[in-house]
């Protein structure tokens, strides 16, 4: 059985006063979803409409959380159609792409309020409060999927029915480590940084106007990618989690980018 009960279902076992209860009566904010060129805002009302609460196991805390939601299906119905992708643009400039491949009869849930507070609010590593709105990705604890982004701070949806880094895709006759390199870095890097303006901008630009690997030594940019702090205090990149042979293919990503890309016509 899935993690979630719908609204519905909880009026009916006699919850009646449920919509009163603040964290349920607030309307979530409307959405912009930008997808071929347009622009459409769901409303917050139309979500809220569809509103459950579904039981999530948080990867920071760990421990098991109520949030109120709707399924991402809502305010994007091609979140889950073959070939397309959803990226998921937070207010910091980090961007999560869900592939509909990879999603394999999962539910992700845009969550707006956490049942039982009044706040939307998780508590980092850090103990710094962190506000989780205006929306949360999150995904059903029953769902055992493999790796799955948990974007916070979502503000927009963009809808690609290609694939979404495509202009930085190495030729398909580049060699095997570059293609399995971009591999990586698409699961990995994208999302914060940029490669001739494509992908997110938490993080620098890593390939115009110069290839970040024409100006970093090899040996630093490996053991930067592996731990961050190894090499500057207050390093806000986090550690990497990859293995030497993912590091080395990363970065024979990013030296054929160097040349291959071109930014001038960005
Ligand atoms: C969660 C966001 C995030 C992810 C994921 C991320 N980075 Fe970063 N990266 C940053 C930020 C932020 C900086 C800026 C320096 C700092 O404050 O840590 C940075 C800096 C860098 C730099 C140094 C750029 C410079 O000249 O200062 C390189 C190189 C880099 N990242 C490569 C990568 C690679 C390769 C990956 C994937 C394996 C990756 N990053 C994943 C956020 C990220």
């Amino acid at each position: 059985m899935r993690g979630f009960i719908s609204l519905a279902v909880l009026l009916a076992v006699g919850c009646a006063e449920a919509p009163l209860l603040p964290w349920l009566a607030a309307t979530p904010p409307d959405l912009p979803v930008v997808a071929g060129g347009d622009t459409k805002t769901i409303r917050g009302a139309d979500l809220a409409a569809r509103a459950g609460v579904v039981l999530v196991v948080e990867p920071v805390a760990g421990s098991p959380t109520l949030l109120v939601g709707a399924p991402l299906t809502v305010a994007r119905p091609e979140a889950t159609t073959p070939g397309s992708s959803t990226v998921l643009a937070c207010l910091d400039g980090y961007r999560a792409t869900l592939r509909a491949d990879d999603l394999q009869g999962s539910t992700p849930w845009l969550a707006w309020a956490a049942w039982g507070s009044e706040a939307f609010a998780a508590t980092d590593a850090q103990g710094k409060r962190i506000a989780l709105g205006p929306y949360y990705l999150v995904w059903d604890a029953a769902d055992r999927g493999a790796e799955r982004p948990w974007p916070f701070q979502v503000h927009r949806l963009e809808g690609l029915t290609a694939p979404a880094y495509g202009a930085i895709t190495p030729a398909a006759t580049a060699p095997p480590e570059v293609r399995a390199g971009f591999a990586v870095y698409e699961g990995h890097c994208a999302k914060c940084h940029a490669l001739g303006g494509i992908g997110g901008d938490l993080g620098p630009e890593l390939g115009c106007p110069a290839g970040v690997t024409t100006y970093w030594q090899r040996a630093a940019l490996a053991r930067w990618i592996a731990e961050p702090a190894a090499l500057r205090r207050g390093a806000r990149m986090p550690p990497s989690g990859l293995g030497a042979a993912d590091i080395e293919a990363v970065i024979r990503y990013l030296e054929h980018m160097a040349t291959a890309l071109d930014c001038g016509a960005r």
